[in-house]
């Protein structure tokens, strides 16, 4: 213990002179979440950095899988529950694959938090509509959690997430459990549902994540922070529908994703315009997309 707790130490220093050092971490659980997505449950091998690492959410981490590479991935828990920090990660090439070649308590390296992250201290006393399209939930479920662990900071919370198919959603189980929640609406839509196992029917709405909007009543847009998180094209539809219903530029927000190397601001392959979405972002206000066009696709 004594031995191991000085090698933490070596490590500590050697990171403050070396940034893109990563912290050694396990896996101590996989849980198969769509398909091509698994969700990760890590922690730091570093007991004491456990205890004292902190994050916002819509912070993202680069993970490691040492010798092939990293990836910048959200963070998908909430700072309000101390543990184990969640990632949820679908395959698409190198680095992700062998994430998943992985087993239970293999080591990975992770380093961050980075980025702004949603700013939950301003968002307090008003309404949040969170829009998630597909693998948008994965940050998104980090404010969600965040929110309802401090319920009493926010007005009106309600959720709206479309996916593809019903076995396309991200944390179902988890997000049917709260259609039943007096205090938050959630409302989840798929675009199609057929062929579906008789234990996993769909009985929820069919359409567009924005054909949800005339469902919800009576809100005050103006008090109201509307975050959207998903592929490129959901952003185009998302903000059109939100700016016909008035909502403020301000308070229309979005987490982006760039290819990024670095993370840290240094190697200039995430930026948008004269932003850099490790460091400006991955958080962007409406405002924002309006000074830089490109920033949406
Ligand atoms: C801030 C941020 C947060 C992210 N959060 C998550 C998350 O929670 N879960 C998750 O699964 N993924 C997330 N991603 C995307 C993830 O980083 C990439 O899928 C991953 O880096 C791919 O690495 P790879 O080595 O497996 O694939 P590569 O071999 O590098 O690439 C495989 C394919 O993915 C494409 N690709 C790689 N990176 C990106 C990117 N950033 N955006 C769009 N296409 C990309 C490549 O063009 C290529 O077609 C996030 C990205 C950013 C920037
Ligand atoms: S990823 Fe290097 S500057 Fe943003």
């Amino acid at each position: 213990m004594q031995q191991s707790s000085h090698i933490y130490e070596f490590a500590s220093r050697a990171r403050d002179d070396n940034p893109y050092l990563p912290h050694l971490a396990r896996i101590v659980r996989r849980v198969p979440m769509v398909e091509d997505n698994y969700l990760f449950l890590v922690r730091f091998d570093d007991p004491a950095m456990g205890d004292s690492f902190d994050y916002m959410p819509g912070q993202f981490m680069e993970l490691s899988v040492i010798g092939t590479g990293e990836s910048p991935i959200s963070i998908s828990s909430t700072p309000t529950r101390k543990g184990l920090l969640e990632f949820c990660v679908r395959r698409m090439g190198r680095n992700t694959n062998a994430l998943y070649r992985l087993q239970d308590n293999d080591v990975i390296g992770i380093r961050g938090p980075y980025g702004n992250g949603f700013p939950v201290t301003q968002m307090e006393g008003s309404n949040l509509l969170l829009i998630a399209g597909g693998l948008g939930m994965a940050p998104l479920r980090s404010l969600l959690n965040y929110a309802l662990d401090k319920r009493q900071n926010y007005e009106r919370i309600i959720l709206m997430y479309g996916s593809k198919y019903p076995e396309d959603i991200l944390f179902r189980d988890e997000l049917e459990s709260l259609e039943s929640r007096s205090d938050i609406d959630c409302m989840l839509t798929v675009e199609q549902a057929y062929d579906l196992p008789e234990a996993k029917p769909w009985h929820g709405k069919i359409g567009m994540v924005t054909d949800l909007f005339k469902d919800i009543k009576d809100l005050d847009v103006e008090n109201t922070y509307a975050v959207a998180c998903g592929p490129p094209i959901f952003y185009r539809f998302v903000i059109q529908a939100l700016l016909d219903r008035g909502f403020p530029k301000d308070k229309i927000l979005m987490s982006l994703e760039r290819r990024m190397e670095c993370g840290i601001g240094k190697c200039g392959h995430c930026g948008i315009g004269y932003k850099y979405t490790c460091i400006d972002g991955p958080v962007f206000t409406y405002w924002d997309a309006i000074n830089l066009p490109e920033m949406i696709d």
